[in-house]
């Protein structure tokens, strides 16, 4: 584990570097499985994409195998689709009971996800926002990261105060994500909800996932390149308990961060 503290010797930003992407699952899903184990009540914020089906069904693996309780565990994810309803294959509603909810036994009624339905979306989001402040807010926030820096659907230029909102999608994330829509008529939608990257930075403690060579490059950008609102990623380098969980591939275009950071325990 190395430290990539803005100041190097700060114990709170930390970057830990595995073999496969599986080893990135499984290390995430035990971060996951110990935060509800130690706290049942515990708020979660969840993401969804490819990085976070290993994640998920890891984590579902250990919620059945050590018994875990998820009945208490309220969550918030980050974004979804403008114009999708619930029950749309491609919505994140569907990709959350699918890959976590019903196999992890949470209750539906702790369980939350922007409406893309709303008729009124600002205030949607207004109220998405408000629920968290609700819950207590959020003690662990799961992240991907977008090839073009995003975070949640914070695209590029989006502002670091930001609350949730509603955000038209850049081409290179329509893009990205087409290959979830290849099966169904439905195209990308041009819209989404987001948690704001203000939203995201309230969380007490985040970890992001990042696996896979093409990401190599956007890592080594926000990890050590000028911080900017270009990046929105980049706005994490501000947060003090931020932990990139990143396989090998994904880590291949780093520089020798040990050479300026400070190696601390895991
Ligand atoms: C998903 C989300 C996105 C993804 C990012 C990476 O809820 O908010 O920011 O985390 O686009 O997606 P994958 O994991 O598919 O590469």
């Amino acid at each position: 584990m190395t430290d990539v503290g803005e100041s190097p010797g700060s114990a709170s930003r930390h970057l830990v570097i595995l073999p496969t992407g599986e080893d990135v699952a499984k290390y995430v899903a035990r971060l996951l499985a110990d935060a509800i184990r130690v706290q049942p009540a515990v708020c979660l914020g969840l993401a969804t994409g490819g990085s976070m089906v290993p994640v998920y069904r890891r984590l579902v693996g250990l919620i059945r195998s050590k018994r875990l309780d998820t009945s208490f565990v309220t969550t918030f994810n980050l974004d979804e689709y403008v114009g999708l309803p619930g029950h749309h294959p491609q919505s994140y509603h569907a990709y959350m009971r699918q890959h976590l909810f019903e196999p992890g036994g949470f209750s539906a009624s702790r369980t939350h996800i922007p409406d893309g339905m709303a008729e009124d979306l600002p205030a949607a989001c207004e109220a998405y926002d408000a629920d968290i402040r609700q819950a207590g807010g959020i003690e662990l926030q799961l992240l991907g990261l977008g090839p073009n820096g995003h975070i949640g659907f914070n695209e590029p230029g989006t502002a670091a105060e930001a609350l949730t909102h509603v955000v038209d999608l850049t081409q290179e994330t329509r893009r990205a994500n087409a290959r979830f829509f290849r099966t169904g008529d439905t195209p990308v939608p041009h819209r989404a909800i987001t948690m704001g990257l203000g939203t995201i930075m309230e969380a007490r403690r985040i970890v992001v996932v990042v696996t896979g060579r093409a990401k190599a490059a956007i890592l080594a950008h926000v990890l050590t390149g000028e911080p900017s609102s270009r990046y929105p990623a980049t706005i994490l380098r501000r947060h003090g308990h931020v932990l990139w969980c990143v396989d090998r591939s994904a880590a291949s275009n780093l520089p020798p961060l040990e050479a300026h950071c400070t190696p601390s325990p895991p």
